[in-house]
């Protein structure tokens, strides 16, 4: 596993561009198995889980190009097909497949879908929803067949706003007979981003971002151009990274409209911002590092807009370090309090009670040897290992090259000093000599 070596306490200071949404490439990668056309798709984020995905569609007989960030997806001979089973366990979006699959061919073959280990993520509101249009679902010893005689559109009333079956209801629905209407659908931006996807390719839906969403099944899709949206958990990230380290960072390319709670408590935290909402070129945030320490702050999570879940463990790293006694209670995931121990090592006074995490804040933390327990976890340990004093160690760094494209040479580009050290402990892209 390889890690990265951090010297702490410099502050970060500089202009980095925001890259595509993980959370929405994802969704339309799997969107393009909905077309026998071609779909080029641009902004694409390098990611591990990019290219986890694109080896799921490679199985089901995409063909796959890059261009530097853009790619092309030939979906001409797309046929149903049981994917390699080790690829679908490597990523939770695997699960993805299952609604474009079932639109086009009526049938479709999905793992026990893999992912960070933050709860049991299970499918029971994938397979209501889409029980609603038809489908029958057949457990396997490892995984799930699903097949209809045919999808006919109605009313889906989803029982919590899963992003994931929202996700996968709408590419179903598209290409339903008739009308589906999905109430208590998921209102996050990549949903936007979905349906604005489909619609390129000739989709009727509408209301999406709401959560009443209208899909017009329509007979088939034809392939399209799009643009993937910026990222709003690497910009929340950096934002984070830029209020425990001080200094002036601008985030080109950031949609503060997507990131509203996050700066709501930044605001709260004594944290200064300016930001501009435009096009994808005028478009930005600015941080201006707070001065002291931030102000303690009470946070639960909820599904958008309200505070997001993969921003909490970067919060708790930043409250570690605030004036008070803060409290963050996670409401989307089980077990997504795995760095707690990680960020203790470091210094940081945290209890957890339940599901709820209390940080009295303390005036510093000291470098240290920690782990990554997940992607979002693994962020937080590089923002604390920024914020130390003294050298941080983040073990098992391949999970946060799921989430984060080049992450530590965006942090050196605005001033960090980070390694990374291969398997055998030989440097990679490091700054200054280890
Ligand atoms: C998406 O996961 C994101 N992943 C997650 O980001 C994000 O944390 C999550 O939405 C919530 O915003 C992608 O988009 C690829 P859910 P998803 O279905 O779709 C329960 C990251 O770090 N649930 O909204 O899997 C589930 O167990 C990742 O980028 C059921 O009970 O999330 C969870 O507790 C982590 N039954 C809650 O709902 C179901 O059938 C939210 O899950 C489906 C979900």
């Amino acid at each position: 596993m390889e890690r990265l070596l951090i010297n702490g306490g410099r502050k970060l200071d500089g202009e980095v561009q925001i890259s595509g949404a993980k959370n929405a490439v994802l969704p339309i990668l799997a969107a393009s198995l909905l077309t026998n056309g071609c779909c080029v798709i641009k902004n694409v984020p390098k990611l591990d889980d990019v290219y986890v995905m694109l080896s799921v569609l490679e199985e089901l007989s995409v063909r796959v190009s890059w261009q530097r960030n853009e790619l092309r997806l030939d979906c001409s001979r797309v046929a149903p097909a049981a994917p390699n089973p080790e690829i679908l366990g490597k990523i939770r979006a695997s699960n993805l497949i299952l609604g474009p699959l079932l639109g086009r061919f009526k049938e479709a073959e999905i793992g026990a879908c893999g992912g960070c280990s933050i709860g049991s993520r299970p499918m029971n509101l994938h397979f209501a929803a889409l029980e609603v249009l038809g489908a029958k679902v057949l457990p396997l010893e490892a995984g799930y067949f699903v097949f209809a005689k045919a999808l006919r559109g109605g009313e889906v009333h989803l029982a919590f706003p899963s992003v994931g079956a929202t996700e996968n209801l709408l590419m179903a629905a598209s290409l339903a007979e008739g009308k589906t209407v999905l109430y208590n659908a998921a209102t996050e931006p990549e949903i936007v981003d979905l349906a604005g996807f489909i619609n390129a390719m000739g989709g009727k839906i509408s209301g999406a971002g709401s959560d009443v969403i209208t899909i017009e099944g329509v007979k088939r899709l034809g392939g399209a151009e799009y643009t993937i949206m910026p990222d709003r958990i690497e910009t929340g990230t950096l934002l984070v990274a830029g209020a425990m380290c001080g200094g002036r960072l601008h985030l080109s390319g950031a949609r503060p409209e997507h990131n509203q709670a996050l700066l709501q408590a930044l605001q709260q935290a004594g944290i200064s911002f300016t930001y501009n909402i435009g096009d994808s070129k005028e478009s930005f945030i600015e941080i201006c590092g707070c001065a002291g320490r931030p102000l303690p702050l009470q946070i639960t999570t909820a599904s958008y807009p309200g505070f997001p879940t993969d921003m909490q463990p970067q919060l708790a790293a930043m409250l570690s370090l605030s004036q008070g006694q803060s409290v963050i209670c996670e409401r989307i995931f089980e077990n997504r309090f795995r760095f707690v121990d990680e960020l203790k090592k470091m210094g940081a006074s945290i209890q957890l009670r339940g599901n709820c995490a209390i940080i009295d804040g303390v005036t510093r933390l000291h470098g240290m040897s920690v782990c990554a327990t997940d992607l979002r976890a693994g962020a937080a340990m590089v923002l604390a290992g920024l914020a130390a004093t003294g050298r941080t160690v983040v073990e098992q760094v391949e999970y946060i090259d799921r989430g984060y494209e080049d992450f530590a040479g965006k942090l050196n580009c605005l001033g960090a000093d980070i390694c990374r050290l291969d398997n055998f402990g030989n440097e990679k892209g490091c700054k200054l000599v280890v």
